[in-house]
């Protein structure tokens, strides 16, 4: 496996901790966090363990699939450093209660999005008859 998407794949689950840990953190004393914690607790879910897994699991599995070597590996390393940057980005503006800094981070979440929609579709698209 790639290293990006077995990185991707720990990535995930390492958010997956994190957002369960904030979720009983906040049910057993909601004070110690500042921000909105229910929609820091919800992105990092997600966005980073859902999204991330998909990533990583979609991009080792989907060129598979479909046979063909995935269209481009320096767009999806970009998507990597997208997607981290712009959860890291918006979990400091929930924290920060910075509208700015969310927009900042949900902006580069969204780039990390098309650069995976872009990526998959040239590398599923028909090929041609039979395939
Ligand atoms: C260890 C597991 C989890 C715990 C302890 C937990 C805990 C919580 C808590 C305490 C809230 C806030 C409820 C409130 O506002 O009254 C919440 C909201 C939420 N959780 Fe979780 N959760 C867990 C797993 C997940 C998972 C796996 C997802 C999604 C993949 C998720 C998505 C959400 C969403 C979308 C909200 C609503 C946020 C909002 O109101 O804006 N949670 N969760
Ligand atoms: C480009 C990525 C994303 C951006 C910029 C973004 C932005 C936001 C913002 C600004 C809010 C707060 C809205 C408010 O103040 O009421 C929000 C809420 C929420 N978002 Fe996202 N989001 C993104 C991705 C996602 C994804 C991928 C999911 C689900 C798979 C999701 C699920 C939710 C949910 C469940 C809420 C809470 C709604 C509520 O309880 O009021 N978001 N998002």
């Amino acid at each position: 496996m790639h290293w990006r998407n077995r990185l991707f794949i720990t990535l995930a689950l390492i958010y997956g901790l994190l957002g369960g840990l904030i979720g009983i953190a906040w049910l057993i004393d909601p004070t110690p966090l500042p921000g909105d914690v229910a929609l820091l607790h919800a992105h990092i879910m997600l966005l980073g363990f859902i999204a991330m897994m998909i990533y990583g699991v979609g991009l080792h599995v989907l060129p598979r699939f479909s046979g063909r070597p995935l269209y481009s590996e320096r767009i999806a390393d970009w998507q990597l450093y997208t997607a981290n940057l712009g959860l890291w980005l918006m979990a400091a503006g929930w924290l920060a209660a910075d509208v700015a800094l969310v927009a900042a981070g949900g902006a580069l979440s969204w780039l990390a999005i098309a650069l995976f929609t872009l990526n998959i579709l040239r590398t599923v698209r028909r090929y041609g008859p039979g395939g």
